[in-house]
């Protein structure tokens, strides 16, 4: 059904529609959103109506995530489209804040997570990063209050801090994990793709398929340190330049040193000309 959908950008419309919603006993799912929708996140958008009678998507690009050399003016911003997605969807609130909204003059807070945010992966090459995250998911969290919020594999490390940060600050929402939307090629969707030349685009997929040759070669019991290695030359040999392939805890993402030492995440971030992928897959 379309049409249903309540574009919403200040802060007391929100709770007023949060406070009727949780006082006729409803359950509300939040999924949080950076905007320039894909499958990925229609995919966490479906998994969530399957679980709560509300669905509230956020969109906002969070200036607190990106660093002064990353793509924050070049983010792709579609609002037009993907408000026609949601209402296609028949999201019942989509919450699009101003950076004013989110983060007004005087705003000196910020949520800085450790444990799964400072494992060496992602928070190596992007030290800002999960502080940025962590502390717009937190603000999202106690303005929705919802039951629960979903977050998407694809991101592997942001979900672990952001469940870890869910229970260490006792929010009162559940974290809910989807798994990752691929092209039917084996390429992760992420609204970084669009990015990608033709000759790039044909080369990306690589990065999923020896991802998963890694894996199955665990999973034979090769040794992990020789099958990391090896991922690792044959990543660079397919055009990447690699920042991290590393075999984690699936839970803590600490680093393990053996097949036993599981349950095993293998987790990726590689670069094809100015494109940053990342990607992972269980063993
Ligand atoms: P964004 O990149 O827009 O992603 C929003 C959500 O969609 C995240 O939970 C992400 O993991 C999920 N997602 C992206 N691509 C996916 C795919 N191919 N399959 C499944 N899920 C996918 O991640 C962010 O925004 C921001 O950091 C945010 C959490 C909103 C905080 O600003």
């Amino acid at each position: 059904m379309v049409g249903r959908l309540r574009v919403v950008r200040a802060l007391p419309t929100l709770r007023r529609a949060v406070t009727q919603w949780r006082g006729a006993g409803e359950k509300i799912a939040l999924v949080p959103t950076m905007g320039a929708l894909h499958g990925g996140h229609i995919a966490l958008v479906r998994a969530a109506k399957r679980r709560a009678s509300r669905v509230i998507v956020s969109i906002f690009v969070n200036p607190a995530q990106f660093t002064p050399e990353e793509d924050l003016a070049a983010y792709p911003r579609t609002l037009d489209s993907d408000l026609s997605i949601l209402a296609e969807l028949a999201v019942d609130l989509a919450w699009a804040p101003s950076a004013e909204t989110m983060y007004p003059r005087g705003f000196a807070t910020r949520v800085v997570p450790a444990g799964p945010a400072t494992v060496g992966l992602e928070d190596r090459f992007r030290p800002q990063f999960f502080s940025g995250v962590a502390t717009v998911v937190a603000k999202l969290l106690i303005q929705c209050v919802p039951d629960i919020a979903m977050f998407g594999e694809k991101d592997y490390q942001q979900l672990k801090v952001v469940s870890r940060m869910t229970k260490d600050l006792e929010l009162q929402s559940r974290i809910v994990a989807v798994p990752t939307v691929r092209e039917k090629d084996g390429l992760a969707l992420s609204s970084r793709n669009a990015y990608l030349s033709a000759r790039e685009r044909a080369v990306a997929p690589t990065l999923y398929r020896l991802l998963k040759d890694c894996s199955a070669r665990i999973v034979s019991g090769q040794s992990l340190p020789v099958v990391v290695a090896e991922g690792g030359r044959a990543i660079e040999s397919a055009g990447f330049i690699l920042d991290y392939l590393e075999a984690r805890h699936a839970e803590t993402l600490a680093p393990i040193g053996s097949n036993d030492e599981g349950p095993i995440r293998l987790l990726v971030a590689a670069r094809l000309g100015k494109t940053r992928l990342i990607d992972n897959v269980a063993v």
